[in-house]
């Protein structure tokens, strides 16, 4: 906590470390009031470094110092001094061993930074800067050691003790204590430690790898959770043939291991050879998770997974390359998911984040490089922009390079890299040697922030049979960078002919042979394309499977969208059409007149996805989803939330109950029947079902009363018991509302996961109010202490129920305000990113924005706010 300003951080000024460790000793003493941390390092001076001082410092934070000793001797208080986040010893030798002993208390630590209990056992979470809170040590990636450590505690209380790499030693200790060693053979930065202790129960089960090594696997839960682990213990052993067959990476350890823990502020983290887990990312069973939560097990799992080469065996530098274990992780956790279900939908889903969130992102104060050059608080970096942004530089380069050079270059990279702390350059430089492309320009990419536009115009020249298109691209400015250059965008797109036919492609004065799709690359401002041979005027279908992280900027009509849904050959960009004629029409309504007529021909669109059964339903389930408010918000130049809430909801109106008949039947026609499966068949059959549901709901239908009570009833899994909640939820029948949601927590109260589902349902209904929220802070159920409570009920409140977080009064504003200073004083990582829909500000027309920024100035006028929040708000009203 401080009150004076946090120090930025620049990349520019990055240093190799003064002094490197070789191997790091520790000895964990865990009590109920405490743990001792003795940590002897191995430590030499680096070759490489310029600095010849002889002094030494570590990183420390929230540490006792109980002992310090230098090869063997006591260091005087002289000798030493101790800054609190500062340990610096002013001479030291070229080589030497220290050995220092600390005092924490994980009992206390809310931050679930470091060393912290959750329900009753103890983790650790360590990157970004969590080691430091630990034990004094030089608490940076490049720095790579071989971990040694030894952990003792009640051997009834804390039956299991694990950290990195193998065991090799366990016994009983004095006093009904007991200890096991750990050590891990690889060098590791310290941000990849983990230690648990705890009352858990394993499950066990094995992989033998490509080359014949049999991996032990286990799963370490509490006891209540042990039916809830089949399903990521199978996505993992799915992961590692997969990293096999795509990548060619084998594991490298003979024991690998999950856990999962209630308390943790993010998804998942990939510590070396023991991955920790939210709960809510690795527990589910049919019973207690919806198909959502089955899909985000398997993918993070894999991410975690993955991580053991895009991350641990080559690591990054520092914290300014996070998107190189990140953007790359992501990219291949997503192509995973691609492969284990349907490819387009994944594609949709994730350009749907992308879009809605990171374009947001992008577009605000907080935006930043794919590399950004400074930072204050790096837990304020593990961002959309990091992750997904990152993830679809790396996709273009897969674009570019097609697949084989790709796998060449990630070859290369893995190859090349072992064992070393690197840079997103030297990840592009192995993709340019093995290929042999120059990716000059294409490093733009991670030097540059903000969404790039991209103009499309085009002319039908009937004469010459010539189609024509001008694209131009800029890039916006973002805070602190302005003049941008053109990025390197590869541009895929296809023509199609009035009959639906895809045209083949001949640009004029290229030898190419024709083919129905091109990837455009565009490295200028602008750019002229001929097409020739083309008999009429084509419809464009552009930036195919959103080929370009970019806003595309064309003037559609909608006969041309209309015409797109139904005929283009790419399935992405048949729904994009969908989406972008449904944003269309939503906006066209925004100013218009209650009685304003609503385009007929979306109606008849929709009968036609609703009714068609030849059709892939799991892209007509996609294809249904209107677009988001927080889509449509992201879209509008100065939004008027409210206006956007009710044109949207008028629109879902016009089309439940102009499709009620159609809405029906294909209800009844998806009806569950057989047993549950995660097929993606079987997926998108519920999620028809529940979103035809969900639509007769909204507009109050009698007979989808009855269905929805009736499913809500008799569902055999949890997607479509939440199906029928949420409609329920969603619907103006109260008292039914208020009889399921009272039924669901009867039965489900002791699972917190469900709780969580819960909340969410309620705090995410944009039938529910701010009193309904705050109501449901007072709920036994709720803790602060518990992220995944917080963001369940403050979290969704202000990320989806956007009509009440945006009411005209500000009270959303203020809650939201209020909620963050109270969470900054235990938890300013959560605090942080709480605060985010609050910093967009800038972009709501003049009333709400005043009020969001009178709401931010509350928690900048704290006193003794966190680094994390000083930074967001700070840089948002700046
Ligand atoms: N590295 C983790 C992941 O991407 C995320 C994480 C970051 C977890 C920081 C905890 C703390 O999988
Ligand atoms: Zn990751």
């Amino acid at each position: 906590m401080r009150t004076n300003q946090p120090q930025t951080v620049y990349l520019s000024e990055y240093r190799v470390p003064a002094y490197l460790v070789d191997h790091v000793d520790l000895r964990f003493e865990l009590f109920e009031e405490g743990a001792r941390v003795h940590s002897t390092l191995a430590v030499r001076r680096n070759p490489e470094s310029e600095d010849t001082s002889g002094r030494l410092e570590l990183d420390g934070d929230s540490l006792v110092l109980e002992g310090l000793q230098l090869d063997g001797r006591d260091l005087e208080p002289g000798q030493y001094e101790n800054q609190g986040d500062r340990l610096v010893i002013p001479e030291v030798p070229e080589q030497f061993g220290l050995t220092v002993v600390t005092w924490i208390e994980p009992q206390n630590n809310t931050r679930l930074e470091g060393l912290y209990k959750s329900s009753g056992m103890f983790c650790t979470q360590c990157e970004a800067e969590g080691f430091r809170c630990i034990t004094f040590f030089p608490d940076r990636p490049d720095v790579m050691a071989r971990f040694r450590t030894r952990i003792e505690a009640d051997r009834a209380g804390y039956p299991v003790l694990l950290s990195n790499g193998n065991d090799v030693e366990r016994g009983d200790l004095e006093g009904g204590r007991h200890f096991v060693t750990w050590e891990d053979p690889f060098p590791k930065p310290c941000y990849l430690f983990a230690l648990v202790a705890g009352d858990l129960v394993e499950k066990r089960d094995s992989f033998r790898t490509c080359t014949g090594r049999e991996i032990d696997l286990r799963m370490y839960v509490e006891p209540r959770n042990a039916d809830k682990c089949d399903h990521a213990m199978d996505s993992l052993k799915r992961s590692m043939r997969w990293d096999e067959d795509i990548y060619g990476r084998e594991y490298d350890l003979d024991i690998f291991m999950i856990v999962a823990v209630d308390d943790f502020n993010m998804g998942a983290m990939e510590n070396k050879g023991l991955n920790i887990f939210n709960s809510s990312c690795v527990l589910a069973s049919q019973d207690t998770a919806t198909d959502a939560t089955f899909q985000r097990i398997e993918a993070i799992v894999a991410h975690e997974y993955f991580h053991n080469w895009s991350g641990n065996r080559v690591t990054c530098r520092d914290w300014f390359q996070l998107s190189l274990k990140e953007g790359f992780t992501v990219f291949r956790d997503s192509r995973f998911s691609a492969d284990m279900g349907s490819t387009t939908v994944k594609r949709i889903e994730d350009v749907t984040l992308l879009r809605t969130a990171q374009f947001a992102e992008d577009g605000g104060p907080m935006a930043h490089p794919v590399r950004p050059s400074s930072y204050m608080e790096i837990s304020n970096f593990y961002t959309l922009t990091i992750y997904e942004k990152g993830a679809e530089v790396v996709r273009m380069i897969h674009t570019l390079l097609g697949p084989d050079l790709f796998r060449k270059g990630s070859d290369l990279y893995f190859e090349r890299h072992d064992g070393q702390a690197v840079t997103t350059d030297d990840f592009v430089k192995a993709m340019e040697d093995a290929s042999g492309r120059d990716l000059t320009r294409f490093r733009r990419w991670y030097e540059q922030a903000g969404t790039p536009v991209v103009t499309v115009r085009d002319e039908y020249d009937e004469a010459r049979q010539v189609y024509r298109l001008d694209i131009h691209q800029t890039v916006p400015d973002t805070p602190g960078q302005t003049g941008k250059q053109p990025q390197h965008i590869p541009f895929a797109l296809g023509l199609l002919g009035a009959d639906g036919q895809p045209l083949a492609l001949k640009l004029v004065g290229d030898d190419a042979p024709p083919a129905e799709q091109r990837v455009l690359e565009l490295t200028e401002a602008s750019h002229s394309f001929e097409f020739e041979g083309v008999a009429a005027r084509p419809v464009p279908s552009l930036l195919r499977d959103f080929s370009a992280p970019v806003r595309v900027d064309y003037p559609w009509t909608r006969e041309q969208l209309l015409f797109l849904m139904s005929h283009d050959p790419d399935g992405f960009n048949r729904w994009d059409a969908g989406q972008r004629l449904a944003v269309d029409v939503i906006e066209s309504l925004v100013d218009a007149g209650e009685d304003a007529e609503i385009e007929p021909r979306l109606v008849s669109a929709y009968r036609h996805l609703l009714t068609d059964e030849g059709l892939d339903q799991a892209l007509v389930a996609k294809m249904l989803q209107l677009p988001s408010e927080a889509y449509l918000i992201e879209l509008a130049a100065a939004p008027r939330v409210q206006q956007i809430y009710r044109a949207r909801t008028r629109v879902m109106n016009h089309l439940a109950a102009a499709l009620r008949e159609e809405l029906l039947a294909c209800y009844h026609r998806n009806n569950g029947g057989a047993e549950y499966r995660l097929t993606s068949d079987d997926i998108a059959r519920r999620t028809l079902r529940n979103t035809a549901l969900g639509w007769l709901l909204e507009i109050g239908d009698a007979e989808g009363r009855v269905l929805a009570l009736r499913q809500f009833r008799e569902a055999d899994n949890m997607t479509d018991r939440l199906g029928a909640l949420r409609a329920l939820v969603n619907s103006d029948y109260h008292e039914d509302r208020e009889q399921v949601l009272d039924a669901f927590y009867q039965r489900w109260q002791d699972d917190p996961q469900v709780v969580e589902l819960w909340f969410s349902v309620q705090s995410g209904s944009t039938r529910g109010s701010l009193e309904q929220v705050r109501a449901l802070m007072e709920h036994a159920a709720f803790d602060w202490k518990n992220p995944n409570k917080v963001r369940s009920v403050i979290g969704v409140f202000a990320g989806q129920n956007l009509a009440a977080f945006h009411a005209e009064d500000g009270s959303g504003y203020r809650f939201l305000a209020e909620q963050v200073r109270h969470l900054d004083a235990s938890n300013p990582q959560i605090a942080a990113r709480l605060v985010t829909p609050l910093t967009r500000w800038r972009k709501f027309a003049s009333v709400h924005g005043e009020q969001m920024k009178a709401a931010l100035e509350t928690i900048r006028d704290r006193e003794g706010l966190s680094k994390d929040v000083y930074e967001v708000v700070h840089k948002s009203l700046a």
